[in-house]
Protein backbone atom coordinates (compact mmCIF):
# COMPACT_ATOMS: atom_id res chain seq x y z
CA UNK A 1 0.00 0.00 0.00
CA UNK A 2 2.42 2.07 0.87
CA UNK A 3 6.70 1.88 -0.33
CA UNK A 4 9.99 3.05 -0.18
CA UNK A 5 9.07 6.20 1.92
CA UNK A 6 11.97 7.60 4.23
CA UNK A 7 11.15 7.49 8.10
CA UNK A 8 12.47 8.94 11.09
CA UNK A 9 11.29 7.18 14.26
CA UNK A 10 12.08 8.30 17.39
CA UNK A 11 11.29 6.18 20.43
CA UNK A 12 10.38 7.75 23.73
CA UNK A 13 11.30 6.28 27.50
CA UNK A 14 7.88 3.90 28.11
CA UNK A 15 7.38 0.32 28.54
CA UNK A 16 5.70 0.08 24.90
CA UNK A 17 9.24 0.86 23.87
CA UNK A 18 9.77 -3.18 22.75
CA UNK A 19 6.76 -2.70 20.39
CA UNK A 20 8.75 0.06 18.29
CA UNK A 21 10.91 -2.87 17.28
CA UNK A 22 8.07 -4.55 15.98
CA UNK A 23 7.03 -1.22 14.22
CA UNK A 24 10.30 -1.29 12.67
CA UNK A 25 9.72 -4.59 11.18
CA UNK A 26 6.29 -3.22 9.99
CA UNK A 27 7.36 -0.37 8.14
CA UNK A 28 9.80 -2.55 6.24
CA UNK A 29 7.21 -4.90 5.37
CA UNK A 30 5.41 -2.09 3.74
CA UNK A 31 8.72 -1.10 1.93
CA UNK A 32 9.53 1.84 4.04
CA UNK A 33 13.20 2.95 5.27
CA UNK A 34 14.04 3.06 9.26
CA UNK A 35 16.01 5.37 10.72
CA UNK A 36 16.02 5.90 14.36
CA UNK A 37 16.65 7.96 17.24
CA UNK A 38 16.83 6.61 20.76
CA UNK A 39 15.89 8.98 23.78
CA UNK A 40 17.93 8.75 26.83
CA UNK A 41 14.82 7.41 28.38
CA UNK A 42 13.92 5.43 25.56
CA UNK A 43 17.23 3.72 26.02
CA UNK A 44 16.15 2.06 29.08
CA UNK A 45 13.83 0.12 27.84
CA UNK A 46 15.53 -1.05 24.40
CA UNK A 47 19.07 -1.03 23.45
CA UNK A 48 20.77 0.94 20.69
CA UNK A 49 21.94 -2.39 19.52
CA UNK A 50 18.91 -4.28 18.56
CA UNK A 51 17.51 -1.20 17.16
CA UNK A 52 20.70 -0.60 14.92
CA UNK A 53 19.87 -4.72 13.65
CA UNK A 54 16.72 -4.29 12.97
CA UNK A 55 17.16 -0.68 11.04
CA UNK A 56 20.47 -1.87 9.74
CA UNK A 57 21.50 1.57 10.32
CA UNK A 58 23.34 4.01 13.05
CA UNK A 59 20.78 4.47 15.81
CA UNK A 60 21.01 8.09 17.16
CA UNK A 61 21.22 9.60 20.53
CA UNK A 62 23.07 12.36 21.26
CA UNK A 63 22.64 15.97 20.47
CA UNK A 64 26.26 16.60 21.62
CA UNK A 65 27.90 14.12 20.04
CA UNK A 66 30.80 15.32 18.06
CA UNK A 67 30.57 11.78 15.85
CA UNK A 68 27.30 11.89 15.09
CA UNK A 69 27.18 15.89 14.28
CA UNK A 70 29.43 15.10 11.66
CA UNK A 71 28.07 12.57 10.36
CA UNK A 72 24.60 13.42 10.51
CA UNK A 73 23.75 16.86 12.04
CA UNK A 74 20.20 17.00 13.44
CA UNK A 75 18.71 19.17 10.81
CA UNK A 76 19.86 16.07 7.96
CA UNK A 77 17.73 13.51 10.23
CA UNK A 78 14.62 15.76 9.72
CA UNK A 79 15.67 16.52 5.87
CA UNK A 80 16.08 12.99 4.87
CA UNK A 81 12.80 11.98 6.04
CA UNK A 82 9.58 12.09 4.67
CA UNK A 83 7.51 11.51 8.03
CA UNK A 84 8.72 11.44 11.68
CA UNK A 85 6.85 9.14 14.14
CA UNK A 86 6.72 9.14 17.75
CA UNK A 87 6.37 5.81 19.33
CA UNK A 88 6.06 5.90 21.94
CA UNK A 89 5.30 9.45 22.67
CA UNK A 90 5.07 9.59 26.40
CA UNK A 91 3.42 12.28 28.51
CA UNK A 92 6.74 14.25 28.45
CA UNK A 93 7.93 14.09 24.94
CA UNK A 94 4.14 15.81 24.32
CA UNK A 95 4.45 17.95 26.76
CA UNK A 96 8.13 19.34 25.35
CA UNK A 97 6.54 19.08 21.83
CA UNK A 98 3.57 21.32 22.72
CA UNK A 99 6.23 23.94 24.93
CA UNK A 100 8.78 23.53 22.08
CA UNK A 101 11.64 22.16 23.81
CA UNK A 102 14.63 21.60 22.13
CA UNK A 103 16.72 19.93 25.08
CA UNK A 104 18.13 16.66 23.49
CA UNK A 105 18.44 15.28 20.27
CA UNK A 106 14.85 14.17 19.58
CA UNK A 107 13.03 17.37 20.57
CA UNK A 108 15.23 19.13 18.81
CA UNK A 109 14.51 17.23 15.65
CA UNK A 110 10.81 17.55 16.42
CA UNK A 111 11.18 21.55 16.45
CA UNK A 112 13.10 22.09 13.61
CA UNK A 113 11.00 19.51 11.25
CA UNK A 114 9.09 20.91 8.46
CA UNK A 115 7.99 17.32 7.49
CA UNK A 116 4.74 15.42 8.89
CA UNK A 117 4.52 14.27 12.69
CA UNK A 118 2.42 10.99 13.61
CA UNK A 119 2.62 10.37 17.32
CA UNK A 120 1.69 7.56 19.15
CA UNK A 121 0.73 8.41 22.77
CA UNK A 122 1.38 5.50 25.58
CA UNK A 123 1.24 6.49 29.31
CA UNK A 124 -0.80 5.48 32.11
CA UNK A 125 -4.48 6.15 31.63
CA UNK A 126 -4.68 8.87 34.76
CA UNK A 127 -1.35 10.72 32.99
CA UNK A 128 -3.67 10.50 29.66
CA UNK A 129 -6.68 11.15 31.02
CA UNK A 130 -4.89 14.76 32.75
CA UNK A 131 -5.67 17.98 31.63
CA UNK A 132 -2.85 18.85 31.11
CA UNK A 133 -2.00 16.20 28.75
CA UNK A 134 -5.61 16.46 27.22
CA UNK A 135 -4.51 20.35 26.30
CA UNK A 136 -1.24 19.55 25.13
CA UNK A 137 -2.66 16.79 22.82
CA UNK A 138 -5.58 19.21 21.26
CA UNK A 139 -2.85 21.89 20.65
CA UNK A 140 -0.27 19.68 19.18
CA UNK A 141 -3.46 18.07 16.52
CA UNK A 142 -3.97 21.88 15.96
CA UNK A 143 -0.61 22.43 14.86
CA UNK A 144 -1.49 19.35 12.04
CA UNK A 145 0.17 16.38 14.04
CA UNK A 146 -1.75 13.22 13.76
CA UNK A 147 -2.59 11.12 16.82
CA UNK A 148 -2.59 7.15 16.43
CA UNK A 149 -4.01 5.15 19.42
CA UNK A 150 -3.85 5.15 22.27
CA UNK A 151 -5.58 1.71 22.58
CA UNK A 152 -7.56 0.89 25.61
CA UNK A 153 -7.13 -2.45 27.52
CA UNK A 154 -5.11 -3.50 30.75
CA UNK A 155 -1.38 -1.78 31.40
CA UNK A 156 1.88 -2.69 31.96
CA UNK A 157 1.12 -0.94 35.55
CA UNK A 158 -1.70 -3.01 36.21
CA UNK A 159 -4.68 -0.45 35.89
CA UNK A 160 -7.04 -0.59 32.97
CA UNK A 161 -8.03 1.89 30.33
CA UNK A 162 -6.48 4.15 27.85
CA UNK A 163 -3.37 4.65 27.55
CA UNK A 164 -1.67 1.52 25.47
CA UNK A 165 0.18 2.41 22.62
CA UNK A 166 -1.26 1.69 19.55
CA UNK A 167 -0.70 -2.23 17.96
CA UNK A 168 2.51 -1.24 15.55
CA UNK A 169 0.09 -2.52 12.48
CA UNK A 170 -2.08 0.54 13.02
CA UNK A 171 0.75 2.94 13.71
CA UNK A 172 2.75 1.68 10.18
CA UNK A 173 -0.94 1.91 8.75
CA UNK A 174 -1.37 4.90 10.06
CA UNK A 175 2.18 6.43 8.24
CA UNK A 176 0.82 4.95 5.21
CA UNK A 177 -2.20 6.50 5.00
CA UNK A 178 -0.38 10.26 5.89
CA UNK A 179 2.03 8.96 3.22
CA UNK A 180 -0.82 8.29 0.99
CA UNK A 181 -2.02 12.41 0.92
CA UNK A 182 0.54 12.31 -1.80
CA UNK A 183 -1.60 9.23 -3.28
CA UNK A 184 -3.97 8.47 -6.08
CA UNK A 185 -6.72 10.57 -4.26
CA UNK A 186 -5.14 13.58 -3.03
CA UNK A 187 -7.12 16.24 -2.90
CA UNK A 188 -10.74 13.92 -3.39
CA UNK A 189 -13.21 13.68 -0.28
CA UNK A 190 -15.22 11.03 0.42
CA UNK A 191 -17.64 9.64 2.58
CA UNK A 192 -18.18 6.31 3.86
CA UNK A 193 -20.85 5.26 6.25
CA UNK A 194 -20.40 1.58 7.98
CA UNK A 195 -22.10 -0.66 10.58
CA UNK A 196 -25.08 -1.17 11.67
CA UNK A 197 -27.35 1.76 12.96
CA UNK A 198 -29.42 0.88 16.32
CA UNK A 199 -33.07 2.19 16.73
CA UNK A 200 -34.07 2.32 20.19
CA UNK A 201 -37.80 0.88 21.72
CA UNK A 202 -36.71 1.62 24.86
CA UNK A 203 -33.88 3.00 27.53
CA UNK A 204 -31.88 -0.33 26.85
CA UNK A 205 -33.70 -2.58 23.95
CA UNK A 206 -32.99 -1.71 20.55
CA UNK A 207 -33.41 -3.10 16.84
CA UNK A 208 -30.20 -4.10 15.20
CA UNK A 209 -28.49 -6.07 12.89
CA UNK A 210 -25.33 -8.43 12.25
CA UNK A 211 -23.18 -6.13 10.32
CA UNK A 212 -19.80 -6.11 11.58
CA UNK A 213 -18.47 -2.78 9.85
CA UNK A 214 -15.49 -4.62 8.36
CA UNK A 215 -16.38 -3.59 4.85
CA UNK A 216 -17.06 0.10 5.34
CA UNK A 217 -14.08 0.47 8.01
CA UNK A 218 -11.68 -1.35 5.45
CA UNK A 219 -13.13 1.27 2.56
CA UNK A 220 -12.46 3.93 4.41
CA UNK A 221 -8.89 3.10 5.67
CA UNK A 222 -8.35 2.29 1.93
CA UNK A 223 -9.43 5.78 0.79
CA UNK A 224 -7.32 7.36 3.54
CA UNK A 225 -4.18 5.54 2.57
CA UNK A 226 -4.99 6.26 -1.23
CA UNK A 227 -4.74 10.39 0.15
CA UNK A 228 -8.37 11.09 0.26
CA UNK A 229 -9.75 13.30 3.05
CA UNK A 230 -11.90 11.14 4.52
CA UNK A 231 -14.84 10.49 6.66
CA UNK A 232 -16.32 7.48 8.10
CA UNK A 233 -20.11 7.78 9.48
CA UNK A 234 -20.38 4.50 11.36
CA UNK A 235 -23.10 3.25 13.28
CA UNK A 236 -21.78 0.93 16.85
CA UNK A 237 -19.12 -1.51 15.96
CA UNK A 238 -16.38 -2.82 17.88
CA UNK A 239 -13.80 -2.00 15.28
CA UNK A 240 -11.08 0.27 16.33
CA UNK A 241 -11.29 3.84 14.44
CA UNK A 242 -9.60 3.30 10.98
CA UNK A 243 -6.40 5.66 11.04
CA UNK A 244 -6.51 9.34 9.33
CA UNK A 245 -10.10 8.96 8.95
CA UNK A 246 -12.85 11.56 10.59
CA UNK A 247 -14.54 9.26 12.30
CA UNK A 248 -18.27 10.12 13.39
CA UNK A 249 -19.93 7.88 15.28
CA UNK A 250 -23.74 7.39 15.49
CA UNK A 251 -26.44 5.24 16.40
CA UNK A 252 -29.42 5.55 14.66
CA UNK A 253 -30.34 5.93 10.90
CA UNK A 254 -31.49 9.91 11.35
CA UNK A 255 -28.72 10.54 12.92
CA UNK A 256 -26.36 8.73 10.39
CA UNK A 257 -28.54 10.87 7.71
CA UNK A 258 -27.24 13.93 9.46
CA UNK A 259 -24.24 13.37 10.16
CA UNK A 260 -23.43 12.38 6.32
CA UNK A 261 -25.35 15.78 5.15
CA UNK A 262 -23.16 17.72 7.57
CA UNK A 263 -19.82 16.02 5.88
CA UNK A 264 -21.05 17.16 2.05
CA UNK A 265 -19.80 18.16 -0.20
CA UNK A 266 -17.47 15.26 -1.14
CA UNK A 267 -16.52 13.63 -4.30
CA UNK A 268 -16.91 10.00 -3.32
CA UNK A 269 -19.87 8.86 -1.09
CA UNK A 270 -19.69 4.79 -0.44
CA UNK A 271 -22.17 3.81 1.30
CA UNK A 272 -21.96 0.63 3.42
CA UNK A 273 -23.49 0.89 6.60
CA UNK A 274 -26.36 -1.76 7.09
CA UNK A 275 -29.15 0.87 8.00
CA UNK A 276 -32.44 -0.45 9.78
CA UNK A 277 -35.19 -0.23 7.36
CA UNK A 278 -37.80 0.69 9.78
CA UNK A 279 -37.66 2.23 13.13
CA UNK A 280 -39.98 2.37 16.36
CA UNK A 281 -42.45 5.18 15.79
CA UNK A 282 -42.37 6.14 19.52
CA UNK A 283 -39.31 4.85 21.69
CA UNK A 284 -40.87 4.48 24.76
CA UNK A 285 -39.22 6.85 27.46
CA UNK A 286 -39.02 4.00 29.90
CA UNK A 287 -37.90 0.66 30.00
CA UNK A 288 -41.70 -1.48 28.83
CA UNK A 289 -42.59 -3.90 31.42
CA UNK A 290 -44.66 -6.90 31.13
CA UNK A 291 -48.04 -6.25 32.27
CA UNK A 292 -48.69 -9.86 34.27
CA UNK A 293 -51.16 -10.69 32.55
CA UNK A 294 -49.46 -12.10 29.20
CA UNK A 295 -50.39 -9.29 26.78
CA UNK A 296 -47.42 -8.14 24.26
CA UNK A 297 -46.51 -4.68 23.35
CA UNK A 298 -46.93 -3.37 20.21
CA UNK A 299 -44.39 -1.71 18.19
CA UNK A 300 -45.50 0.79 15.96
CA UNK A 301 -42.83 0.73 13.09
CA UNK A 302 -42.17 3.73 10.35
CA UNK A 303 -39.71 3.81 7.22
CA UNK A 304 -36.06 5.11 8.03
CA UNK A 305 -34.62 7.77 5.51
CA UNK A 306 -32.80 5.56 2.91
CA UNK A 307 -29.17 7.48 3.02
CA UNK A 308 -27.96 6.43 -0.13
CA UNK A 309 -30.98 7.35 -2.33
CA UNK A 310 -31.12 10.94 0.01
CA UNK A 311 -27.15 11.38 -1.03
CA UNK A 312 -27.86 9.90 -5.04
CA UNK A 313 -30.74 13.09 -5.08
CA UNK A 314 -29.61 15.64 -8.63
CA UNK A 315 -28.22 18.74 -7.10
CA UNK A 316 -25.45 20.78 -6.96
CA UNK A 317 -24.65 18.91 -3.27
CA UNK A 318 -24.43 15.44 -4.80
CA UNK A 319 -21.38 13.69 -4.82
CA UNK A 320 -19.62 12.80 -8.55
CA UNK A 321 -19.82 9.35 -7.53
CA UNK A 322 -22.29 7.56 -5.08
CA UNK A 323 -21.70 3.90 -4.35
CA UNK A 324 -24.11 2.16 -2.74
CA UNK A 325 -24.08 -2.10 -1.63
CA UNK A 326 -27.06 -4.83 -2.33
CA UNK A 327 -26.35 -7.47 -0.05
CA UNK A 328 -28.26 -10.57 -1.98
CA UNK A 329 -29.65 -13.74 -1.37
CA UNK A 330 -30.23 -15.03 -4.96
CA UNK A 331 -30.36 -13.68 -8.25
CA UNK A 332 -27.34 -11.00 -7.31
CA UNK A 333 -26.72 -9.15 -10.16
CA UNK A 334 -30.12 -8.57 -11.19
CA UNK A 335 -31.33 -7.40 -8.05
CA UNK A 336 -28.62 -4.82 -7.68
CA UNK A 337 -29.16 -3.69 -11.07
CA UNK A 338 -32.88 -2.96 -9.81
CA UNK A 339 -31.40 -1.33 -6.82
CA UNK A 340 -29.23 0.84 -8.57
CA UNK A 341 -31.96 2.44 -11.06
CA UNK A 342 -34.12 2.54 -7.79
CA UNK A 343 -31.87 4.71 -5.56
CA UNK A 344 -30.21 6.90 -8.36
CA UNK A 345 -26.58 5.91 -7.16
CA UNK A 346 -23.71 5.21 -9.81
CA UNK A 347 -22.36 1.68 -8.31
CA UNK A 348 -23.34 -0.75 -6.67
CA UNK A 349 -21.17 -3.70 -5.07
CA UNK A 350 -23.60 -6.24 -4.88
CA UNK A 351 -22.64 -9.44 -2.53
CA UNK A 352 -24.33 -12.96 -2.06
CA UNK A 353 -24.84 -12.59 1.77
CA UNK A 354 -26.73 -16.20 1.39
CA UNK A 355 -25.71 -17.98 4.67
CA UNK A 356 -23.43 -20.52 3.29
CA UNK A 357 -21.28 -17.38 2.41
CA UNK A 358 -20.38 -16.05 5.85
CA UNK A 359 -20.06 -12.90 4.69
CA UNK A 360 -21.14 -10.81 7.75
CA UNK A 361 -18.74 -11.09 10.33
CA UNK A 362 -16.51 -12.69 8.23
CA UNK A 363 -12.64 -11.42 6.73
CA UNK A 364 -13.75 -12.32 2.80
CA UNK A 365 -16.68 -11.04 0.34
CA UNK A 366 -17.65 -12.32 -2.91
CA UNK A 367 -18.91 -9.28 -4.43
CA UNK A 368 -19.81 -7.80 -8.25
CA UNK A 369 -19.61 -4.15 -9.19
CA UNK A 370 -22.56 -3.36 -11.13
CA UNK A 371 -22.60 -0.24 -13.23
CA UNK A 372 -25.32 1.26 -15.27
CA UNK A 373 -24.26 -0.01 -18.41
CA UNK A 374 -21.86 -3.59 -16.80
CA UNK A 375 -21.10 -6.18 -14.30
CA UNK A 376 -18.08 -7.36 -13.39
CA UNK A 377 -17.66 -9.92 -11.11
CA UNK A 378 -14.28 -10.31 -8.64
CA UNK A 379 -13.20 -13.21 -7.25
CA UNK A 380 -13.82 -14.11 -3.46
CA UNK A 381 -10.82 -11.80 -1.69
CA UNK A 382 -10.45 -10.19 2.16
CA UNK A 383 -12.31 -7.30 2.80
CA UNK A 384 -9.48 -5.12 2.83
CA UNK A 385 -8.73 -6.22 -0.67
CA UNK A 386 -11.88 -5.67 -1.74
CA UNK A 387 -11.69 -2.08 -0.39
CA UNK A 388 -8.36 -1.31 -2.39
CA UNK A 389 -9.88 -2.91 -5.93
CA UNK A 390 -12.59 -0.25 -5.39
CA UNK A 391 -10.60 2.61 -4.16
CA UNK A 392 -8.27 1.45 -7.54
CA UNK A 393 -11.80 1.53 -9.73
CA UNK A 394 -13.01 5.40 -8.18
CA UNK A 395 -9.41 6.58 -8.71
CA UNK A 396 -9.37 5.52 -12.20
CA UNK A 397 -12.73 6.78 -12.74
CA UNK A 398 -11.70 10.09 -11.49
CA UNK A 399 -8.77 10.48 -13.87
CA UNK A 400 -11.19 9.02 -16.63
O1 LIG B 1 -32.40 -1.20 0.27
P1 LIG B 1 -31.21 -1.90 0.77
O2 LIG B 1 -31.06 -1.83 2.26
O3 LIG B 1 -31.02 -3.29 0.26
O4 LIG B 1 -29.99 -1.07 0.14
C1 LIG B 1 -28.68 -1.26 0.50
C2 LIG B 1 -27.88 -0.03 0.21
O5 LIG B 1 -28.59 1.14 0.58
C3 LIG B 1 -26.60 0.02 1.00
O6 LIG B 1 -25.64 0.76 0.26
C4 LIG B 1 -27.01 0.76 2.25
O7 LIG B 1 -25.90 1.37 2.88
C5 LIG B 1 -27.97 1.78 1.70
N1 LIG B 1 -29.06 2.16 2.60
C6 LIG B 1 -29.06 3.42 3.13
N2 LIG B 1 -30.08 3.83 3.94
C7 LIG B 1 -31.11 2.98 4.22
C8 LIG B 1 -31.11 1.69 3.68
C9 LIG B 1 -30.07 1.31 2.88
O8 LIG B 1 -28.12 4.19 2.90
N3 LIG B 1 -32.10 3.39 5.01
Amino acid sequence: MSGNWRILLIIGGGIAAYKSLLLVRELQQQGDAVRSILTGAGARFVTPLSLQALTGEKVYSDLFSLDDESEMGHIRLSREADLLIVAPATADLLARMRAGIADDLATTVLLATDKPVLVAPAMNVRMWEHPATVDNLATLRRRGIHVVGPDSGEMACGEYGPGRMAEPAAIAAGAAAMLGAAGQLAGCRALVTSGPTWEAIDPVRYIANRSSGRQGHAIAHALAAAGAETTLVSGPTRLADPPAVRVVHVETACEMLEACRTALPVDVAVCAAAVADWRVAQPAGNKLKKDGAGSLPGLELVENPDILATLSQPGPRRPGLVIGFAAETEQVIDHAADKLRRKGCDWILANDVSASQGVFGGADNTVHLVTADQAESWPRMAKAEVAERLVRRIADHRTG
